[in-house]
């Protein structure tokens, strides 16, 4: 099976009430843990990458990762863009074997958003590729997506008509306080997603797939395993998981996930290299970090996402 896009897998969550796990990989291990737990439990996946990540592995070594893991696996899998903020680098990777883009322009204003939103849409189209787009703003600070709590903002439901109806685009990320990073709420708050946006926004798109960013829930052992070997963590909490899969079974059909992948990876690689402080061969400490981003991606299809056993 090649590369598929994110069209029938949205349509089979929706009704399923279930949501496609969007996974960013960086490298070799981060791919073969994502895709061999999907793989043993038959589930369809997104792969993502984001500018960064392009940067840092180049997109070639990506895109014949990815298609290695559809071969390796026979899985139902789409490459998509996490975060373009121009057409241009939308432009290519539709041009370079994406299936999926994203184009963020929700820090610009709502005409704009809309503008350049409907202009990848009309690129992408023409070439088989579906397009996210994002109304709202998250707040959080990763390599290429950067936004202060301030300049945050929930997406209005009152946007949301007009918007899809004028960019043609395929799936809208909204912003119903979850943010990126692994520092979404302050320790001791009691963190809440406000339902009341997304069941309003549901309403006004009906049958529409809405994306969920900033999705991680920063399990505590994985900070705690990083600072009890060396690291550094304070107060990173995420999003409870419970509410993860209340929001699956509603309108949300794609939920992101890359911190909680970071935290697993880096907390097996350092628990590892304190237990074994002489060994310097890499494939000793990325085999077991590989593993524990496989048993996270395990954990995540089977209790947040529940999209196991949908791969047909
Ligand atoms: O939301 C952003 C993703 O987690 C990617 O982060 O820009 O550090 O690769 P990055
Ligand atoms: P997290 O930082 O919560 O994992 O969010 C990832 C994300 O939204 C990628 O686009
Ligand atoms: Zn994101």
């Amino acid at each position: 099976m090649p590369l598929v896009t994110t069209k029938e897998m949205f349509e089979k969550a929706y009704k399923g009430g279930y949501a496609i796990g969007a996974f960013n990989v960086n490298n070799m291990e981060i791919v073969q843990g994502i895709t061999e737990a999907a793989k043993e439990l038959n589930a369809p996946l997104i792969l993502q990458v984001s500018k960064g990540a392009r940067a840092y592995a180049n997109h070639t070594y990506l895109m014949k990762l990815v298609e290695a893991a559809v071969e390796e696996t026979g899985l139902p899998i789409a490459l998509h863009l996490d975060h373009g903020d121009s057409f241009e680098i939308c432009k290519s990777c539709i041009d370079g074997g994406f299936t999926s883009v994203m184009i963020d322009a929700s820090s610009k204003p709502f005409e704009e958003n809309i503008e350049i939103t409907r202009k990848v849409v009309e690129y992408a189209h023409a070439r088989g590729v579906v397009v996210e787009a994002e109304l709202g703003t998250l707040a959080g600070v990763e390599d290429e997506v950067n936004v202060s709590a301030e300049d945050s903002s929930y997406t209005k439901p009152e946007d949301v008509q007009e918007f899809v109806e004028r960019t043609g685009c395929d799936s809208l990320a909204i912003a119903i306080g979850t943010s990126h990073g692994a520092y979404k709420f302050k320790p001791g708050t009691d963190p809440q997603l406000r339902f009341d946006i997304l069941e309003e926004v549901q309403k006004r798109l009906p049958n529409f797939p809405i994306v969920l960013h900033g999705a991680s829930s920063v399990p505590q052992e994985f900070v705690e395993k990083i600072n009890k070997f060396g690291g550094n963590m304070p107060g990173a909490i995420g999003v409870p998981e419970d509410q993860l899969r209340q929001a699956a079974g509603m309108a949300v059909c794609k939920i992101n996930i890359d911190s909680d992948l970071r935290l697993a990876m880096t907390s097996s690689i350092r628990e590892y290299m304190a237990e074994h402080p002489d060994h310097f061969d890499p494939r000793q400490y990325l085999k077991p970090a590989r593993q524990a981003i496989k048993d996270m991606v395990a954990h995540k299809i089977v209790d947040v996402l529940g999209c196991d056993g949908a791969a047909e």
